[in-house]
């Protein structure tokens, strides 16, 4: 067979590790062509494929980012995007194509398999772990490795400063990282989209402790975090070119409204796409190799439609469009352990 890759969203740690791995048990196993798609779906709308040997896969395993390089292009919002497309299997005479991305390219993969009767499988990816049908991404637990090492580091300086420390994480619609790296690193507050949140309440909170004698506080934000309607003005975000608010900030009000609130002196970081840099995790290699194996091993017995996805232990195989059907956000039993230790 001749399998097109291609890796389309924000990049995740692990996305190597899924190329490597498809591209290993693809030409090993199955004797298949390998073409590589170059950042996303523009490489597939402009039609340029390199081929995928196993040399160029190589020493990849342990590297963050993506070899193919990535974008959020949506040939559908392109006036002759779908023919290009076809156009693009055509000229490279594939067989399918292999789709790693998140909620957007999936979403995009699921349209071009039924509309367009392209076949693709598909491999899920966020660190926002917010995927509905699989248990994990992989990008996740390095994102919340990198947040907790910062929860930890906050902690020394904003005990010795005796401040609140105020650190936003990504999770644009779930808090997973936030929830994760908060409970992992003994936040004092988690502020996540799923809970709208009253700053009274946060400042009271804060205050209190003081009052107890706790000298420092840790607040833990996600970019997407809430407040409840009427409570705090924040301001509109801008968009990015593809239509979409650019999150990131929301702790420089938060902060603000704490410090004014409490009298405590408070400080913000922002993490940013520093947790989504560099090597991913043992965890999230292994999972990224084995979503990659399954990936190749479903195109393969022509299983078109369908995406890797980890249920439990196991790797199974369900609908793409099923990961798409609703946002998989921290669940109440979740959230309520991490309010044990700041409620
Ligand atoms: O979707 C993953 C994510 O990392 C979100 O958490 C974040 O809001 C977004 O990507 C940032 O996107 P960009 O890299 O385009 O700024």
């Amino acid at each position: 067979m001749r399998i097109g890759i291609l890796t389309g969203g924000g990049d995740c740690p692990g996305l190597n590790a899924v190329i490597r791995a498809v591209v290993r048990k693809g030409i090993s196993t199955y004797n298949h062509t390998i073409f590589g798609f170059r950042n996303g779906y523009q490489g597939l709308v402009s039609q340029q494929a390199v081929p995928l040997t196993l040399d160029s896969v190589r020493g990849i395993l342990h590297m963050g980012g993506t070899i193919l390089g990535t974008s959020r292009a949506d040939p559908l919002r392109e006036a002759d995007g779908a023919d290009r497309v076809k156009e693009a299997m055509e000229i490279h005479m594939l067989d399918g194509l292999i789709v790693i991305g998140g909620e957007g390219t999936l979403a995009t993969a699921w349209k071009l398999h039924t509309e367009l009767d392209v076949p693709v499988v598909a491999v899920p990816k966020t660190i926002d772990n917010d995927l509905a049908s699989t248990d994990r991404t992989f990008g996740f637990d390095t994102a919340v490795n990198i947040a907790t090492e910062a929860v930890d580091r906050l902690h020394s300086t904003a005990e010795a400063h005796q401040r609140v420390m105020v650190l936003e994480v990504m999770g644009r619609h779930a808090g997973w990282i936030a929830t994760h790296a908060g409970i992992a690193g003994g936040a004092d507050v988690i502020l996540i989209p799923e809970k709208p949140f009253d700053i009274v309440k946060v400042a009271r909170h804060l205050k209190r402790r003081a009052g107890l004698g706790r000298t420092f506080s840790i607040v833990v934000v996600a970019e997407g975090a809430q407040p409840l309607a009427g409570t705090m003005e924040i301001p509109e975000h801008d968009r990015d070119d593809y239509g979409r608010p650019r999150l990131g900030g929301i702790s420089q009000y938060i902060a603000a409204e704490i410090e004014q609130r409490t009298g405590i002196e408070t400080r913000v970081t922002i993490l940013g796409h520093v947790q989504r840099g560099g090597t991913p995790t043992p965890y999230d290699r292994v999972l990224a190799t084995q979503l990659g194996i399954a990936a190749i091993d479903l195109a393969s017995a022509g299983q078109w439609g369908m995406m890797a996805a980890l249920k439990g232990a196991e790797v199974a195989a369900v609908p793409i469009s099923e990961a798409t059907s609703h946002l998989k956000t921290v669940p109440d039993s979740l959230y309520a352990v991490a309010e044990v230790f700041f409620a």
